[in-house]
């Protein structure tokens, strides 16, 4: 719908016949349309206060915060919060300048990614600023002009820009499955190999964000070998908090030797913000000099770098942190489903309620 607030410029160009670039800006349509013109600061950007506390005022009001990534309570830990203030009185706040493969290297930051990698059971691992960021460097880095991408219906984002991005510029090709459906994947590797002349990477979450669920990583194992593809996993939700020492959903499953790129971010269980691939030497070192998205910015500051080590530290050692999370998860789910909501039957920690959608 065209709203009726256009510029001179907006105006001039209809006259001309085509459209302007800003016209779409003057309409209700784009993500949240509706809610952006009404001026919704309700459910779309909310005003909140920010420090990631259980409970918060909003608009004068005393709320339950349920919107946060803090699984296992690790936001503000005074452990992190000393080694911060220490870090910032060693290092400041803008070191390292520059990005990882010019000036923005340093021994902080490859040690932290052997700490990674070691816990990760692969060889290497690279960090870099964003999960978001990573996954998509990690796919368009890797899926080039012969390859193919193979996706969940269900993944994030970050996994379908690393796709589309790894398409537009290297030519690779695209193929979805459906969700969690283990037949449709094979059918799907299949077609795929009937006329391949590139490699698979077959692309999914760990623990699913939205659906809780976890993708049936050891199946999906079985099929990668039988077709000879790569698996990648973006285990955002699962790092730090499935498995033993918190080493995600493949070693949940006992299969993390047959993931060939792990993935995992600190804006979840690490109440933090970066991420990491791990997996054999060569292919790390190959992300390390061909993600766009981390060798064209800046690397992840001391700051950051520093304060994930000590956060690292308290995950691993979080089982009781862990064992809380897990109560507190089946608690919410259970009184939930006694006050009649429908919960998804995710087997993670991840409490999702589906609601039916409205008439509009
Ligand atoms: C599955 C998944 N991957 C990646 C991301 C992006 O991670 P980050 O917030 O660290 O950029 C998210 C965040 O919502 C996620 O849920």
């Amino acid at each position: 719908m065209l709203l009726d607030n256009q510029t001179e410029q907006e105006s001039a160009a209809k006259a001309e016949g085509h459209t302007d670039l800003f016209a779409k800006c003057h309409t209700d349509g784009g993500y949240f349309g509706k809610m952006r013109v009404m001026g919704d600061d309700e459910y779309t950007r909310p005003v909140l206060p920010p420090n990631p506390n259980r409970h918060m005022q909003f608009k004068g009001k005393e709320h339950i915060m349920w919107s946060v990534n803090n699984y296992l309570g690790l936001a503000n830990h005074p452990d992190v919060l000393k080694v911060a203030h220490d870090t910032i009185d060693e290092f400041g706040v803008s070191s390292p300048m520059g990005s990882r493969m010019m000036s923005g290297n340093t021994d902080y930051h490859l040690s932290f990614e052997r700490e990674l990698a070691e816990h990760a059971e692969k060889e290497a691992s690279f960090l870099f600023n964003y999960g978001y960021m990573g996954v998509i460097g990690t796919i368009q880095s890797l899926v080039g002009k012969d390859d193919t991408v193979v996706m969940d219906k269900l993944d994030h984002a970050c996994i379908v820009d690393g796709a589309f991005q790894a398409q537009a510029l290297n030519g690779a090709q695209l193929r979805i499955f459906k969700h969690n459906n283990m037949d449709n994947l094979e059918q799907v590797l299949k077609r795929v190999n009937r006329d391949r002349t590139g490699g698979v990477m077959i692309v999914t979450e760990g623990v699913y964000g939205m659906t809780g669920d976890l993708a049936p990583l050891a199946d999906i194992a079985v099929l990668a070998r039988k077709y000879d593809a790569r698996i990648f996993i973006d285990d955002a939700h699962g790092w730090g908090t499935m498995g033993p020492e918190g080493k995600g959903t493949a070693a949940h499953f006992g299969v993390q030797d047959e993931i060939d790129i792990y993935f995992g971010t600190f804006a979840k269980s690490f109440a933090s913000i970066g991420g990491f691939s791990a997996s054999d030497k060569a292919v790390t070192d190959w992300i390390a000099y061909n993600a766009r998205t981390q060798v064209f910015a800046k690397s992840l500051p001391m700051v950051y770098v520093q304060t994930l080590r000590k956060t690292f530290e308290l995950v691993k050692a979080g089982e009781d942190r862990r064992t809380k999370m897990w109560a507190r998860s089946n608690e919410l789910k259970n009184g939930l489903k006694e006050l009649g909501f429908y919960v998804g039957p995710g087997e993670s920690m991840i409490c999702s309620v589906f609601v039916p959608l409205g008439e509009d």
